[in-house]
């Protein structure tokens, strides 16, 4: 059955101009895009998304690097959509992702490593919903 899963390409990936790499990628790889935009979140913004990791060494780290310039927030649809978006993506760690990944091609570090994908279908139907509206969702 065809699903949703939540995306971002991060900061990183945009001040390098690979987004529009990225979204050839992610179609070739058959995700139909069903939401897409660019936007700018602020300190605030990125707390809240990540407010899962607020007790991690790394939080304070990770919310400025996401508030740091635009990104592009995505919601994609697929058979199995969120582990097919995780395994494009890659390791966390772009030193361990596999060869043909996202994070293997584009990303620089652990902490800036290009891309975001949900863990779950419920967190998609949750991240999906913080960045867009009803109408925004075609
Ligand atoms: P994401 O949520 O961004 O898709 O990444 P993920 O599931 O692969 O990794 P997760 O454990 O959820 O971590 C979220 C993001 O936090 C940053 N991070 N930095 N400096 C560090 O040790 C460290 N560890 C994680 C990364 O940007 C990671 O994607
Ligand atoms: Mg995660």
């Amino acid at each position: 059955m065809s699903t949703l899963t939540f995306g971002i390409i991060k900061p990183d990936a945009v001040r390098a101009g690979n987004q529009g790499k990225i979204v050839d990628r992610i179609l070739a790889a058959g995700f139909n895009i069903r939401g897409m935009k660019l936007i700018h979140q602020t300190r605030k913004q990125a707390e809240g998304f990540y407010a899962v990791h607020a007790e991690r060494p790394f939080f304070g780290e990770l919310t400025e690097f996401m508030s740091s310039g635009p990104c592009v927030v995505l919601a994609l649809e697929k058979e199995n959509a969120v582990p097919a978006w995780r395994e494009l993506m890659g390791a966390t760690n772009p030193a361990e992702a596999a060869e043909g990944t996202l994070r293997k091609e584009f990303a620089a570090s652990i902490g800036e490593n290009a891309v975001h994908g949900s863990d779950s279908e419920e967190n998609a139907a949750i991240e999906i919903a913080y960045f867009f509206s009803k109408l925004e969702l075609v």
